[in-house]
């Protein structure tokens, strides 16, 4: 087959939805995950893309989400989030499951699933969005630094193990970005979400779909392994300039 493609999780909102609009843009047929399936089928209406149920914490869904794509050159594994913010004393128990098994094992789930479909498609590329909380700590802050750095080692280990492999492999760790992430985060809490943002020259979705786009358009000999971006108003995780 001659179009190529592009799988991008979590595309119903922020960071996936935009990146399917870049990947659509550079020419790729863009099959797009989420669970908000309405969503997704407007995106695809846009973009002449696939929509396709996902959740990526469940196995089945997993495995239909795969066998409904019959070849991909790209795998964004964006689909991920947080949920809370508890000082390790007070640790939410569900909220720490919740992450971990979005980021982490939803990671692992879709890469597995997708992998031999990129190595076979003789020019792979697999771009895992963890975070600035994959390389930082952070007070109240630790079942989402711990779950990013999971899944940031998850991917770092397939870097080493698929060399060799004609497959490259992107960790792209943004700060601050305005998307819907805060807003799950608090729960729906509009206002707390707000307040993260405040005083702030955030980075938009429309700048990590860019360099997502960026990676994708590089020869298949360039490997872009870590991307780190913030905001200039953001110097780490938790340190900010607001106006
Ligand atoms: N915004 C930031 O400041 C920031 C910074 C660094 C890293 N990130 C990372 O960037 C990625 C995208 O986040 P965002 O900022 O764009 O937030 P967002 O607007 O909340 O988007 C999150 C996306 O993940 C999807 N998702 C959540 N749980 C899922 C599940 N179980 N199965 C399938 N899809 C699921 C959501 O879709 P459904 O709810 O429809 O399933 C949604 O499309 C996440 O991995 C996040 O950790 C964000």
């Amino acid at each position: 087959m001659s179009t190529r493609t592009a799988v991008v999780t979590g595309a119903s909102s922020g960071i996936g939805e935009a990146t399917a609009r870049e990947l659509a843009k550079q020419g790729y047929h863009v099959y797009i995950g989420a669970r908000r399936v309405d969503r997704l089928e407007r995106l695809a209406a846009e973009i002449g893309g696939t929509a396709l149920p996902l959740d990526v914490t469940d196995d089945a869904s997993v495995e239909a989400f795969a066998a409904a794509i019959e070849h991909a050159n790209v795998l964004v594994n964006n689909a991920g989030g947080a949920k809370g913010l508890a000082p390790v004393a007070q640790a939410d128990l569900d909220d720490w499951r919740w992450m971990w098994e979005t980021n982490v094992l939803g990671t692992l789930r879709v890469t597995k699933a997708l992998l031999p479909k990129l190595i076979a498609s003789g020019d792979g590329l697999i771009v895992t969005i963890t975070s600035v909380a994959a390389f930082e700590a952070y007070e109240n802050g630790s079942g989402y630094t711990s779950a990013k750095h999971a899944q940031a080692v998850l991917h770092r280990t397939l870097r080493t193990e698929l060399l060799g492999q004609p497959v490259r492999l992107t960790e792209i760790a943004p700060g601050a970005v305005e998307t819907e992430f805060s807003l799950v985060r608090f729960g729906g809490d509009a206002e707390r979400a707000a307040k993260v943002y405040e005083g702030i020259d955030n980075l938009v979705a429309d700048d990590i779909a860019e360099i997502v786009g960026f990676v994708a358009s590089r020869p298949p000999h360039v490997n872009l392994d870590q991307i780190i971006v913030k905001p200039r108003d953001q110097a780490a995780a938790g340190r900010f300039h607001r106006r």
